[in-house]
């Protein structure tokens, strides 16, 4: 990527650099979308050929700054010194230690603060990825938006439970925002923040949350969004140009806590959720009747097994609309056929990944070319990083 000197900033964040976290903090942000935009345009135009894209809309953030929802830091040691931050540019094992993280809410950085300060009490190391030795593995740290609270799962090898427990309360008093601490311990070789077991230590079970005018609780498990304050628009803009009229079947696969299903509900006259994750699928049905919806079901499930057979689309009506928000890998292979044998007039693709997008719309496209790309919008959801959110509408001709 070519930076002309006019775009270069004095990066905001004194870790920059070393902080595997953000790589374009040294860009003025307009310059960064607009760098991100032209990856994007790329990578389609590469996979799809020009003629076929319609305008790319771009929606960015008046704030680029303090707005993750979730943020996972990792433990390390230095010395006799815990220490906790991100993982240094391009090494799994070296960790920066973080003071301050300027795309995450302030008080999640008082959390990461006062999370080290207290670590370093107990008699004990962090994790080391190499020896598979030590204690302290990951603070993973989500917030609510609407209520500045906050949610922390305080993540460690198997060990003893006393100094978890005794951490816990001294956070509790010593950051107001935080609501709620669980401790997941795991003994996972592999470096991924996923307990195999939870266990509430202070505070509420769930967060609350809003998108729009719907209200939803989320849990330590469920899936969230990193940023919250594009989301509204990312739901909004399905809503507005899906052109529902209220008398349509929806179906939303891969629909973790079923938050687009809940938005879109009111617009449509059934919407069927699909997840692969129990506890996703159960904040949705909570979340459901926290907000009196009664017109949305929710399966739990593997797409491309409910799909077999067209199966799930025999569930309810057939699709008017079916919106697509699969992880970063995109679509399974034996998602596309039946996919297409539904017909639907509308489908919507929300992607984090322009590559595996492209891939998966190139296969749609020439396997069914009575479907074009109306309409693409790509959201600066992670700001000061190469990463984005892309929202293709697809409709049948
Ligand atoms: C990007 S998230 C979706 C988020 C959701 N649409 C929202 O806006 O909050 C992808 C979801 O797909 C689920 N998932 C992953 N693989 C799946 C599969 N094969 N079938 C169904 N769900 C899957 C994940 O558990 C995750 O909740």
């Amino acid at each position: 990527m070519e930076i002309l000197d006019s775009e270069r900033v004095i990066p905001r964040c004194r870790h920059f650099g070393p902080c595997g976290g953000c790589a374009l903090q040294d860009l003025n942000y307009s310059a960064q979308v607009e760098s991100k935009s032209k990856i994007l345009s790329s990578v389609l135009e590469e996979q799809l050929g020009k003629g076929l894209l319609p305008p790319l809309q771009i929606s960015s953030m008046e704030d680029p700054w303090g707005h993750r929802s979730k943020m996972e830091f990792t433990f390390g040691q230095d010395a006799d010194r815990v220490t906790l931050g991100l993982h240094q540019r391009a090494s799994f094992q070296r960790i920066v230690d973080i003071a301050q993280c300027e795309i995450a809410p302030p008080q999640m950085s008082e959390l990461l603060r006062a999370i080290k300060e207290v670590a370093g009490n107990f008699p004990l190391k962090s994790y080391n990825p190499k020896t598979h030795q030590g204690f302290w593995r990951y603070a993973v740290i989500r917030a609510s938006r609407h209520t500045g609270e906050l949610m922390l799962v305080l993540m460690t090898n198997e060990g003893p439970r006393e100094p978890v427990e005794s951490m816990a309360q001294l956070l509790s008093r010593a950051v107001p925002a935080l609501k709620s601490i669980y401790w997941g311990i795991t003994a996972k070789v592999s470096d991924v923040a996923h307990p195999d077991r939870l266990d509430l230590l202070f505070g509420s079970q769930f967060l609350e949350d809003r998108v729009g005018s719907v209200r939803y609780a989320f849990g330590p498990s469920n899936f969230i969004q990193p940023n919250h304050a594009l989301v509204g628009k990312v739901y909004e803009s399905i809503r507005k140009n899906a052109a529902l009229t209220g008398r349509e079947a929806v179906y939303d696969l891969y629909c973790g806590m079923g938050l687009i299903s809940l938005y879109l509900a009111g617009s449509a006259e059934r919407v069927y959720g699909v997840e692969s994750e129990q506890e996703n699928v159960a904040s949705a049905e909570r979340n459901a009747a926290m907000n009196g919806i009664s017109n949305a079901l929710f399966l739990c499930g593997r797409v491309e097994e409910l799909l077999k057979g067209r199966a799930l689309f025999k569930v309810g009506p057939p699709p008017d609309l079916i919106v697509l928000d699969p992880p970063r890998a995109g679509l399974h292979k034996d998602v596309v056929g039946p996919l297409l044998g539904a017909r639907a007039p509308r489908l919507v693709y929300l992607s984090c990944n322009p590559v595996s997008l492209g891939r998966d719309l190139k296969v749609l496209l020439e396997r069914d070319p009575s479907y074009q790309i109306e309409f693409i919008q790509m959201f600066d959801f992670f700001p000061h990083t190469v990463h984005q959110e892309v929202l293709v509408l697809l409709t049948r001709g």
